[in-house]
């Protein structure tokens, strides 16, 4: 559990993205800028504290071909996250289109978390 000890901070911030997406759904529209600035840079501080690990772990943890097809995982997902969030953010393409695919790129990234916190990626595992 040594690894994902260290991506705790990154569960947290990722709860609360998903938590105050949901909170910003269900405000409904339009979308209320508070929550939605809120959203966005809570998102962006999860980016950067699991950037931190994540590169250490190149660094230190001998990357494992596992590790390297999470991050990779992990950096499509935010990318899709931050491209639709910022379309439906300025209403273009189809709205509803954008929230799909942005709920179903915020599963992916629980799932890259998840992969990535697993102790396979232990030099000798
Ligand atoms: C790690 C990054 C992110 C995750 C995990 C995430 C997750 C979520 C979730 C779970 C929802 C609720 C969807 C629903 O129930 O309808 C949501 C809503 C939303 N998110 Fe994100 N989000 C992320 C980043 C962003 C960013 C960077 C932006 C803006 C640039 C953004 C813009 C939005 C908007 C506008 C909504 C409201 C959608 C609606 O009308 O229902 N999100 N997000």
């Amino acid at each position: 559990m040594i690894i994902l000890g260290r991506f705790i901070p990154s569960w947290i911030l990722l709860i609360l993205t998903l938590g105050s997406g949901i909170w910003l759904s269900h405000k409904g529209k339009p979308l209320n800028t508070a929550i939605f600035t809120l959203h966005k840079l809570i998102a962006l501080a999860g980016v950067v504290i699991t950037a931190i690990p994540m590169i250490e772990a190149f660094h230190t943890w001998n990357a494992s071909s596992g590790l390297i097809l999470a991050v990779g995982l992990a950096a499509a997902g935010i990318l899709v996250l931050f491209i639709t969030g910022a379309w439906m953010s300025i209403g273009k393409l189809s709205y509803n289109a954008m929230r799909s695919v942005h709920i179903v790129a915020a599963g992916w990234i629980v799932l890259a978390l998840a992969a990535a916190s697993y102790p396979i990626h232990l030099p000798g595992n």
